[in-house]
């Protein structure tokens, strides 16, 4: 499965439209492994038109984590992206969670989004209640990139990389909204395990909710969904 989005992404960066759109979790991984291993199979030349190319925008990142802070999206995308890929860091680009103002930097992010051309190839995981990036719900279709604050359920799913303490998760966000999302030219929801099961079936089947934010991908017109067959149920 990790393969096959990985060589979607390549394909992607091989053929260079718009940015692409990256995230971060357990989910994201294997996938990013993956496309390391793809480059590195690549013939030189086209290895070096992809790195030289390369230009994302991931979806998130905690306010008042910066690149040294280890649980940080920045720390983990240098850590499982820039470095394996051999990419310039200028190019992998997310919001700066050490902002002084986060209401402010969430404005300038989805402003580089947007001058940017918006998102080409968007990749999305898929959070227990529902949420994408950081769209806590209640989301709607058109919320934009924002500071939030992160749900109990949220900041427990994601202790594992704070010690396992729900408490030291950062109690707010800065999230691409899901108005940058859906403007996506095409979308890849990645979902794994059978902890997922449940929230995958009702994402793709109750009619679009604020409280499923992830329901709003159905409307999207080149929505692919790519799961393993624990997640399928
Ligand atoms: C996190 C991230 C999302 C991610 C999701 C699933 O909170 N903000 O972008 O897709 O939760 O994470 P995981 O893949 O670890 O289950």
């Amino acid at each position: 499965m990790a393969e096959r989005v990985a060589a979607l992404l390549l394909a992607d960066r091989l053929r260079p439209d718009r940015p692409l759109g990256l995230a971060t979790g357990r989910t994201m991984e294997p996938v990013y492994a993956a496309l390391a291993r793809r480059l590195k199979r690549l013939e030189p030349a086209l290895a070096t038109t992809v790195r030289a190319g390369w230009s994302s925008f991931n979806l998130d990142e905690y306010v008042g984590l910066g690149p040294q802070d280890p649980a940080s999206f920045a720390a983990t995308m240098a850590h499982q992206l820039v470095e394996p890929l051999g990419l310039d860091p200028e190019q992998v680009r997310l919001p700066d969670g050490r902002a002084d103002d986060p209401d402010a930097e969430a404005m300038r992010y989805g402003a580089a989004v947007a001058a940017a051309g918006g998102i080409g190839l968007q990749l999305l995981g898929l959070g227990l209640n529902g949420h994408v990036g950081f769209n806590e719900p209640p989301a709607g279709a058109t919320v934009a990139c924002r500071c939030l604050a992160l749900s109990a359920p949220t900041r427990r799913q994601n202790a594992g990389a704070f010690g396992g303490d729900p408490g030291a998760v950062p109690r707010r966000a800065i999230t691409l909204g899901m108005a940058e999302i859906l403007a996506a030219r095409r979308v890849l929801l990645v979902v794994t395990g059978s902890a997922k099961a449940a929230i995958l079936r009702r994402a793709l089947r109750v009619p679009p909710t604020p409280e499923l934010p992830a329901s709003w991908l159905q409307h999207h017109p080149a929505l692919t969904v790519i799961a393993d067959a624990e997640a399928m149920g």
